[in-house]
């Protein structure tokens, strides 16, 4: 007959909805591995504290690893009964290398720091693939940004013309920000890597088993000081849907402006067809599915963000069954960040972009700016000049002719301080190039960016 691993002081069984409730193999058992890894290092210290012989220790790392090969090959035969991925586990270690040595790993260990061990293992490898592919991302963007330096686009603010900038320093604005988020994964690891492993349920164990063994078995960078903190904290998890909330909504963003930049209105980039979708009804429609799906993923993920802290929110000291509730908001998290990176990653690597398009969207009036800048060369102060240069915009309009076609009496007319050449500053390549302080569009500032930023992304 079969018993739950903790049923000695139960006489009546489970209710078999609540038994369903309850159970959370069906997502955890992703942490196969994590698990066996866990519990391979913890028989270790169990032989350092002598409750294991050295037999023994070898039966289950020989047991354990058995029983990693099942789940690998798809052959684990998941039993009613298992409620977790440990318990399940377990019972099938038993039933390879018998209850006699098997019963024995659970000694000095609870499934609350056992818990809390494989979710940092397990954590700690994913965010290694997702720095991986986000540095992807960032290497293809910071490529493209150095290859396609000569084109020119419009810069915009409230999504109104603005200034003329390059192609390139629009991309790379986008990836200062992916370029933070990098950062920031990285400071997660020493806060993911503390080792609650040895704190058992809350109170420690009573073996003295070696942590210190534990922590360079698992390699981990620290070791939890206090144990009823130790199985209670989840604070590694929140932080990191809390990164992934925030990389997506720069995800999200950049999204937003290259399905603007995508309308034929724009006709700026061209997503190739490998990330483009068509419609069941018109026939002559390309959509942008990949970049609308990165927009709307950003609300998922904080989504799994905000509810997950809404758990934690007043639950009591040390392990309450409210934890489990970790694992589906990060795994799904993990999931759809890591596909949204590659996604993006596929997006940017394979749209064409249009410079003649981008060119074209360029208008005069965009260097009404470096009038005002002209006449600040010719020792007129700033607030004066912008007025001037206003004067002359609207002076334009009003004659239905573009700002560069003003004839030189216009000119003087409104500042005896402007000469012949004035003429020059109607050329946008001069205007970006004129910018070449460190941040600006000029080329030698994004050739200074992509540096900097291959730099970073190497680390
Ligand atoms: N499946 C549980 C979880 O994910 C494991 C810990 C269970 N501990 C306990 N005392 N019931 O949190």
């Amino acid at each position: 007959t079969k018993r739950k691993l903790w049923g000695g002081r139960f006489t009546g069984s489970t209710d078999p909805l609540m038994h369903e409730f309850n159970q959370s193999l069906k997502y955890d058992k992703r942490m196969y591995a994590a698990d066996v890894k866990g519990s391979i290092a913890f028989s270790k210290a169990l032989l350092k504290a002598g409750i294991l012989n050295e037999k023994e220790q070898e039966e289950i790392a020989r047991g354990l690893t058995l029983v990693q090969g099942e789940w690998e090959k798809g052959e684990f035969k998941i039993q009613p009964d298992d409620e977790d991925i440990h318990t399940a586990n377990e019972r099938r270690l038993s039933e390879i290398i018998g209850k006699d040595i098997g019963g024995k790993l659970h000694t000095g260990r609870s499934r609350n720091d056992q818990v809390a061990t494989d979710m940092r293992i397990w954590l700690m490898d994913e965010t290694k693939q997702v720095e991986d592919h986000l540095k992807a991302l960032l290497m293809v963007m910071v490529s493209r940004a150095e290859k396609e330096v000569d084109a020119i686009m419009p810069g915009y603010t409230h999504l109104q013309r603005a200034q003329p900038v390059r192609w390139s320093h629009f991309l790379l604005s986008h990836a200062q920000s992916f370029l933070s988020d990098l950062d920031r994964l990285r400071q997660l690891y020493p806060r993911i890597s503390v080792l609650p492993l040895g704190s058992a349920a809350l109170a420690g164990n009573p073996y003295s088993l070696d942590r210190e063994l534990l922590r360079t078995e698992l390699d981990f960078m620290s070791i939890g000081e206090n144990s009823m903190h130790a199985v209670a904290d989840r604070d590694f998890i929140v932080e990191w849907l809390q990164w992934a909330s925030l990389t997506m909504i720069h995800m999200s963003r950049m999204a937003e402006d290259l399905i603007i930049y995508s309308s034929a209105e724009f006709g700026f980039v061209t997503l190739s067809d490998a990330y483009s979708t068509g419609s069941s009804i018109m026939p002559q429609k390309k959509n942008p599915d990949s970049l609308e799906l990165l927009r709307g993923k950003s609300g998922r993920t904080f989504g799994q963000m905000a509810g997950f802290m809404m758990s934690l929110k007043g639950i009591p000291s040390t392990y309450n069954k409210d934890l489990q509730e970790d694992k589906e908001p990060l795994f799904d998290c993990v999931d759809t960040i890591s596909a949204a990176l590659r996604i993006a990653e596929g997006v940017i690597s394979t749209l064409s972009i249009n410079p003649i398009r981008m060119k074209q969207a360029l208008t005069m009036d965009m260097l009404a700016t470096d009038i005002a800048d002209y006449l600040v060369r010719k020792g007129v102060p700033f607030r004066e000049t912008h007025h001037i240069s206003g004067k002359a915009v609207a002076l334009a309009e009003n004659e239905g002719v573009q700002i560069s076609d003003l004839k030189m009496d216009q000119w003087l007319g409104l500042s005896d301080k402007f000469e012949q050449d004035v003429m020059e500053v109607f050329d946008f390549e001069n205007s970006i190039e004129k910018r070449n302080a460190i941040g600006g569009p000029a080329r030698v500032m994004i050739q200074r960016q992509v540096d900097v930023a291959r730099g970073r992304i190497e680390n």
